[in-house]
């Protein structure tokens, strides 16, 4: 019997994940199925549970259950507490273990893919809500020589710079003025409104990375802007979906699948 995944969300049917992780299978030989799951928004659970009942072995999860993904885990990984929030689920016989693999994607994408060394750079992470938070420790774990967290609202910066201790500093957007960074990632979802951030200017160093965690169609305009500001490099969240897909992939089949080809064949569409 064939093991069954899917990705769980509201809405799902533009996710990319069922090619992606159809794209895995193949290449690692693993026999799965994987499917996205439409979940009502006060049906999480149930949906989780029959799906299970299913043959379901493991789930991503996406906006907007990551919180009660992490409340539905019985046994969390340790990048799961610290982003208090879970994109992937898998059901083993003892309980349901609960990981967040959008921070190693995030990582994997600007150190790996992009060649774009993370340890002794100085990082802005744009935003504080989930998408922010979600990659933090990940960030962290590269021992940047600082990491700035900037949101329109300070209060929930500064609950985070309380949450993760000295080598976060949170800052007010104007704050940030004069002051150069080599890596700026948005998280915030001002993407999808086609908006961008209030970033001062001259905040890009000139060898710098502007990283949106969105991807779409041509630039975002974040990514616009990182790029009249003169950032050496900017890069959609295209490369961080597939990079989280394959971490979810190993969580659930123990193998790691190459994502090169996957991530080439994606931007070709
Ligand atoms: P997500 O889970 O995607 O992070 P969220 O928790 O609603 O969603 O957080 C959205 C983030 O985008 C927040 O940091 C929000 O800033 P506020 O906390 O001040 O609301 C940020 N955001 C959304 N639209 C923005 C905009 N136009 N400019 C700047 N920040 C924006």
């Amino acid at each position: 019997m064939t093991d069954r995944y899917a990705v769980i969300g509201n809405p799902v049917e533009h996710s990319r994940s069922p090619q992606i992780h159809a794209a895995f299978a193949r290449e690692t030989g693993e026999d799965i199925e994987y499917a996205r799951l439409l979940a009502p928004l006060d049906g999480f659970r149930s949906t989780v549970d029959a799906f299970r009942a299913d043959r379901g072995r493991g789930l991503n999860v996406t906006v907007p259950f990551k919180a009660q993904a992490y409340r539905l885990a019985t046994v969390h990984s340790e990048r799961a507490r610290a982003a208090e929030a879970v994109n992937t689920l898998r059901f083993d016989a003892g309980g349901t273990y609960g990981d967040n693999t959008d921070g190693t994607g995030l990582v994997r994408d600007i150190r790996d893919n992009l060649g774009f060394a993370i340890a002794g750079r100085r990082v802005l992470l744009l935003g504080a809500g989930g998408a922010a938070r979600g990659v933090i420790a990940p960030l962290l774990a590269e021992s940047p020589s600082s990491l700035t967290i900037a949101n329109r609202t300070l209060d929930r910066a500064r609950s985070l710079e309380r949450h993760f201790g000295q080598r976060v500093r949170a800052s007010a957007y104007e704050a940030l003025s004069g002051t150069r960074f080599d890596i700026v990632v948005n998280a915030t979802s001002a993407s999808l409104a086609g908006t961008l951030p209030p970033l001062p200017a001259g905040v890009f160093a000139p060898d710098s990375l502007g990283y949106d965690m969105m991807y779409g169609k041509g630039l975002t305009p974040f990514l616009e802007r990182a790029r009249d500001e003169g950032a050496a490099r900017v890069a959609d969240g295209l490369g961080m979906l597939v990079e989280q897909a394959a971490e979810s992939f190993f969580i659930w089949r123990g193998v790691r699948p190459k994502t090169a080809a996957v991530l080439a064949a994606l931007r070709a569409q």
